[in-house]
């Protein structure tokens, strides 16, 4: 019998498993569907083990996924991705400066639409404004999207910063916390940050190169991992759920909702991702400090404007915020 490689065998063994879910499945029911002998697919299930699978061997019946390791590499995500664009094709690293900047060179040398890039650790992860984001390795998860809008206007690709931050409010809503978006993109749970978003874009006048969207979501930090001055401000999926997450799965639940939300914009426009960014906001209504390049601001954010900007009224006016810094001032 014809085999394929090793390591594509042992990740179409691991699909077949995965999909099976809680069920068993038979070693030659795996044997037939994918063409392989019996001792390959023994050798492969070995193999797995040895990369931290638990499989189970059910007597006389066959072979059950019982736990996958807390890894991002492509074995895990892949069987877990239901996506068309997002993620088909992986770049997944122990170790990067920043997951953006991979992104950004990939997408110079002609990477395509829906290119990933995925690390453990970040050396030199970038934040909105030149900040930088600090991160736990192995514990949360930073990525970024390489994303190639057809017929979106440079001057709309800020709109793409609104639809990450409904995405990833989505996904960790999912996931079991009361996530809500503070203008533009920061996705808090009580206040604290959870996630943060950082678009880049390259353009020429009328048309858009690349867009590439950053992600990084606090989803296994402990409160030890943060940085004392931070410690106040940031919370994670495990401070707020009190168990750990499967990063994989989360991981992929946040390409779906980002391909999801990504494809009603192309589709609808701008104005059902506003929509749905006022619902999950916890930014409108509230009494604000807003700090911009020319200068600071107070007073209470009233809602968006039909292009994503901040309506903030003041004591002078309604002033309309393009790009800032959000503080929300005393609680509700
Ligand atoms: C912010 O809140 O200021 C944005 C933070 C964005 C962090 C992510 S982590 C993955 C990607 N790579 C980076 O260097 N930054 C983004």
């Amino acid at each position: 019998m014809a085999e394929p490689g090793a390591a594509g065998s042992e990740e179409l063994v691991l699909n077949f498993l995965a999909e099976a879910g809680d069920e068993v499945v038979s070693g030659e029911a795996i044997s037939d569907k994918l063409g392989l002998t019996r001792a390959a697919v023994w050798k492969h299930v070995e193999a797995l083990r040895g990369q931290g699978y638990r499989i189970d061997a059910v007597a006389s019946r066959g072979y059950r996924l019982v736990a996958v390791p807390d890894r991002l590499r492509a074995l895990e995500l892949r069987p877990l991705l239901n996506t068309h664009d997002l993620g088909q094709t992986l770049h997944c690293h122990d170790e990067l400066g920043s997951t953006n900047d991979e992104a950004r060179d990939l997408a110079d040398a002609g990477a395509e639409h829906g290119e990933v890039v995925v690390t453990e650790r970040q050396t030199g992860g970038r934040g909105r404004r030149g900040r930088s984001w600090v991160s736990p390795p192995g514990r949360n998860v930073a990525f970024s999207v390489v994303l190639r809008p057809e017929a979106l206007p440079p001057i709309r690709a800020p709109e793409l910063a609104l639809v990450a931050a409904v995405a990833v409010c989505d996904a960790l809503r999912h996931a079991g916390v009361d996530a809500g978006i503070k203008w533009p993109n920061d996705v808090l749970v009580g206040g604290r940050k959870i996630a943060g978003i950082l678009t880049e874009l390259s353009a020429e006048t009328d048309r858009v190169h690349w867009v590439v969207v950053g992600v990084g979501v606090n989803v296994n930090a402990r409160p030890e991992d943060f940085p004392p001055e931070l410690r106040g401000e940031a919370t994670s999926l495990l401070i707020e759920r009190g168990e750990a997450a499967p990063r994989a799965l989360f991981l992929a639940a946040c390409l779906t909702s980002l391909e999801d939300w990504y494809d009603r914009h192309a589709e609808g426009g701008l104005a059902p991702v506003l929509q749905a960014w006022r619902e999950r906001s916890v930014t409108l209504g509230r009494q604000v400090s807003v700090r911009t390049d020319e200068g600071e601001l107070t007073g209470t954010a009233v809602d968006l404007d039909a292009d994503g900007a901040l309506l903030v009224e003041t004591a002078a006016g309604v002033r309309r915020i393009h790009s800032g810094d959000v503080a929300l001032l005393r609680p509700r």
